[in-house]
């Protein structure tokens, strides 16, 4: 595939995996993207997961059609991308590897060899020279390991963006770029938001009118527009009004209270209500969601006097993906000692600017008549 008359793409679709990254679930598989840069010299940018080596070479050497690759340049050592180095090297002995100092450190370590004598390490702001463009190196610390870089080749306007701009998703699959790139980012760099903002800066100062990432598609229109959703999430913004409900239930009354509340806020105006049940739904869209809008109600039973076990396992991944600058809603459920809130209130107020919407709804088994007004109370206060 083309991406320019001197920019290939050689990547591949991968439907097979079970879980990307150990914990993701990915229904339209995932794409690892590779490409190859020509000048008077050829640049392969990254190699792609392991099972995929030999599809991978085989569009290397269709692209090139006799010509043989001088460089591998390596963006980012997680063995989703880094997993085919030694073939390529194998493959091409007088090909040189281009990385940064922690890149070769974690080569060694990954896979035995740091190819000593076949490789330029590269820093911040270095060019390697391809006759006819230059490629031009952008270190991006944790976006998203520490040896991470970027490559600006200013002849073709294109950012090679590493994990940035990416997203779930295998390329032979039609589907919307932002919910799969979102549920991406806040599982995988959304920790790192200030990082993201520093090479953001970086990007914005270059003429860029291409960005191809590690995975998901090439975005070369409206860069605007995915530039803007990346500055959002990176400085944990609001991007959507709305809520976002993310309720535990063990016999059905805490779930029937958050759908009552999802309905009265719907009742009351508000513009967009995410409903996650903790226990059946994905948990990385649940945090896609506690990200996305500006308020979070967290309903869970009372559990071992604590909250529900999923409930926690949700607010430590948000307290691990720094979750903040939100407003927060509680609803506990609790038949003889009700401790869920309490438990949720000191999670949630342990990370930053997090306000808590006063008062707790607390239902004692079962809904009743004064609990369901509060929850019809607590739904207006949200829409205000
Ligand atoms: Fe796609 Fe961080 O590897």
């Amino acid at each position: 595939m083309n991406i320019t008359d001197s920019i290939f793409y050689v990547g591949v679709n991968d439907h097979d995996i079970d879980l990307f990254e150990g914990q993701y679930i990915v229904p339209n598989g995932m794409a690892y993207n590779s490409y190859v840069v020509v000048g008077e010299k050829v640049a392969v940018m990254d190699s792609v997961e392991e099972r995929f080596g030999e599809e991978w070479l085989g569009k290397i050497a269709e692209v090139l059609d006799g010509k043989k690759p001088d460089y591998l340049v390596v963006q980012h050592m997680e063995p989703d991308h880094s997993a085919n180095i030694t073939r390529f090297m194998d493959a091409y002995p007088e090909a040189q590897v281009v990385a940064t100092a922690k890149a070769f450190d974690m080569m060694e370590r990954f896979y035995g060899a740091a190819y000593e004598d076949r490789r330029i390490i590269v820093k911040e702001g270095d060019e390697l020279d391809l006759g006819g463009r230059v490629l031009k190196f952008i270190t991006a610390p944790m976006v998203h390991w520490p040896e991470v870089m970027m490559t600006y080749d200013a002849a073709s306007k294109t950012a090679f963006t590493a994990d940035a701009f990416g997203k779930f998703g295998a390329l032979d699959v039609e589907e919307d770029w932002a919910c799969e790139a979102r549920r991406y980012y806040f599982g995988i760099v959304g920790k790192f938001g200030k990082q993201v903002q520093g090479v953001l800066k970086k990007l914005g100062a270059l003429d860029v009118e291409r960005i191809c990432p590690l995975h998901g598609p090439v975005l070369d229109a409206d860069l605007g527009y995915y530039l803007g959703l990346y500055s959002t999430w990176a400085a944990y913004e609001v991007e959507t009004p709305g809520v976002a409900i993310a309720y535990c239930s063990i016999y059905g009354h805490t779930a029937e209270a958050a759908k009552l509340l999802a309905e009265e806020l719907e009742a009351a105006g508000c513009p967009k209500v995410a409903l996650s049940d903790l226990a059946r739904d994905d948990m990385a869209e649940a945090v896609e969601d506690a990200f996305r809008y500006g308020t979070l109600v967290l309903a869970s039973s009372t559990y071992n006097a604590d909250m529900f076990p999923f409930m926690k396992a949700f607010l430590d991944h948000l307290a691990d993906h720094a979750y903040q600058n939100r407003r927060v809603a509680l609803v506990e459920n609790g038949t003889w000692a009700p401790a869920a809130a309490k438990a949720m209130r000191a999670k949630v107020e342990a990370m930053k600017g997090i306000e808590v919407i006063e008062p707790v709804v607390s239902i004692k088994s079962a809904l009743s008549d004064e609990t369901r007004a509060q929850i019809k109370e607590l739904a207006s206060t949200l829409v205000k």
